[in-house]
């Protein structure tokens, strides 16, 4: 879907599915520079980093394997207590491998440093993130990023993998959601 489809739903465009394609070729290159002679293992988290993920990996001249990761933080409350289960877990064991966690997404960051944590104690190779957004402003803890994107204002973004209520993750583009969406 265009961001013209839906238009009235939106305030402000953020990224084009140009600025996207571009910045994501940007992104493998480095990738396959740093991973010369090795078959990284990409981890996707769902549902938001499937169209980052998918992108990534077509545009990598190697070979990579893709595995995907459901998790759910808790509501808002607890949200700072950075406790995430796990929906869905990996099928591929980390041991050895030279894994790069894939997400749409950085928000308060606690869900990828406990990713970070919970991944490292599976005795990968090496684990480094590749996250298409940052939201600056929202970053409750930091969190060591190697592949970065944008960073994108602290406002409720939808688009590229984001929904608000599972809508507008099919939107090639990322946008800032009009108020009357939601309210
Ligand atoms: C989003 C995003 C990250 C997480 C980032 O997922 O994909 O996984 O939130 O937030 P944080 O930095 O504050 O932890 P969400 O839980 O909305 O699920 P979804 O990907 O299925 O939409």
């Amino acid at each position: 879907m265009e961001l013209a489809d839906v238009a009235d739903d939106l305030t402000e465009v953020l990224l084009t599915e140009t600025q996207i394609h571009d910045k994501i070729a940007e992104l493998a290159r480095r990738v396959e520079q740093d991973y010369a002679g090795e078959r990284p293992l990409l981890v996707g988290v769902l549902k938001g980093a499937v169209m980052v993920m998918a992108d990534v990996a077509r545009e990598l001249k190697m070979h990579v394997d893709m595995d995907f990761m459901a998790v759910s933080s808790y509501g808002a409350s607890t949200e700072s207590s950075g406790v995430v289960r796990i929906l869905k877990d990996l099928d591929a064991d980390l041991e050895g491998r030279h894994v790069i966690i894939v997400e749409d997404i950085i928000d308060s960051g606690l869900t990828l440093a406990w990713l970070r944590a919970n991944l490292e104690s599976r005795g990968p190779a090496s684990l480094e993130i590749l996250a298409l957004l940052r939201k600056p402003d929202a970053a409750k803890v930091d969190v060591d990023v190697k592949y970065f994107g944008f960073d994108i204002p602290n406002a409720f973004v939808v688009g590229y993998g984001l929904d608000y209520a599972e809508r507008y993750r099919n939107l090639r583009g990322v946008a800032v959601l009009a108020p009357h969406v939601y309210s």
